[in-house]
């Protein structure tokens, strides 16, 4: 399977890559203790190595990817330092792990988020590119995880534990909440290799419905998995009566919607004209995943 060995190619010099980047700043122990706690607490690093697949499909220097898949991954790290917080999901355990705040406190895990999300966008700030490829990757990246992105999906992933949502709303939270990360992972490639405009709006395509996918998978994992095998808590979603797909469409309804969503990815990388053999078991993984 070429996804595994790509996978175990460049897992080690992704996280390298963001350690390095998090060691060599200038701040107080503690606070870069928390941030290196998180981040080498495990994860499958999945953002960055999209960032990587799409370079690899253009063939383009692998440098750069690192760089801003490690960035990718320090603001999904802070996205979860801060999901897992006692005022959002309270949860206790996170990659296997005992949570940010377990370990380090609210108030720590909260500025620990923080540095994550900020030291981000100083990194892409300072990469040796051209300009204009950075300030596309800084505004983008500032898109995909705030108010119109990551953290608005939050807002309405919390409304929806009060009240089921609807279809179309379930699809703006997970659209939001997980897809633009996962979206911006691609679609930072794709301007990383420049890309023309008919394979950009392709791959973004393909990344929607791998956005959408991904969350639907994890709903779906909540209910199938164990907290050992998901190395964080199982049944969640139920326990704090979330609003999730396996709750509104069952999770035979959920599975159909999972796999609709993987035909449509696939559907979108047949635009492509280079070989796409790794993007598309690269969706068949995130459909298939079991943690
Ligand atoms: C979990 O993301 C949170 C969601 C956005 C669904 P991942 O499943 O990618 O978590 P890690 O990074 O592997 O821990
Ligand atoms: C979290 O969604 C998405 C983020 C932006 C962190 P969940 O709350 O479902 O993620 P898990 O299940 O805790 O990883
Ligand atoms: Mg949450
Ligand atoms: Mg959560
Ligand atoms: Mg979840």
């Amino acid at each position: 399977m070429q996804l595994t060995t790509f996978i175990e190619a460049h897992t080690p010099a992704i996280e390298k890559e963001m350690v390095h980047l998090v060691e060599n700043i200038v701040a107080p122990t503690i606070l870069k203790d928390s941030m290196l706690y998180s981040l080498n607490a495990g994860g499958k690093r999945i953002r960055p190595l999209f960032v990587a697949a799409v370079c690899d499909y253009f063939q383009v220097d692998m440098a750069p990817a690192y760089t801003v898949g490690a960035c990718v991954e320090m603001i999904h790290t802070y996205s979860l330092i801060h999901d897992d917080l006692p005022c959002m999901d309270d949860d206790a355990l996170r990659r296997g792990k005992p949570t940010n705040h377990v370990v380090y406190g609210e108030a720590l895990a909260t500025l620990a988020g923080d540095a994550l999300n900020t030291l981000s966008f100083g990194i892409l700030a300072r990469m040796p590119i051209a300009a204009d490829t950075k300030i596309e990757l800084i505004n983008l990246l500032s898109i995909a995880a705030g108010a119109e992105g990551m953290v608005g999906g939050q807002v309405l992933d919390m409304d929806g534990e009060k009240r089921q949502l609807n279809l179309q709303e379930l699809e703006q939270v997970h659209v939001n909440k997980t897809g633009a990360l996962l979206r911006y992972s691609i679609e930072s490639g794709a301007i990383l290799a420049r890309a023309t405009a008919e394979e950009r709006v392709a791959l973004v395509d393909y990344a929607h419905h791998i956005g959408l996918a991904f969350q639907i998978q994890d709903d779906i994992l909540d209910i199938e998995g164990t907290s050992e095998q998901l190395g964080k808590t199982a049944g969640k979603d139920i326990a704090s009566e979330k609003s999730t797909y396996p709750a509104l469409l069952t999770l035979d309804g959920a599975k159909e919607k999972l796999n609709e969503h993987f035909e449509l990815a696939i559907a979108a990388l047949q635009r492509l004209s280079k070989d796409t053999t790794l993007l598309h078991e690269f969706a068949n993984y995130i459909v298939k995943r079991n943690k």
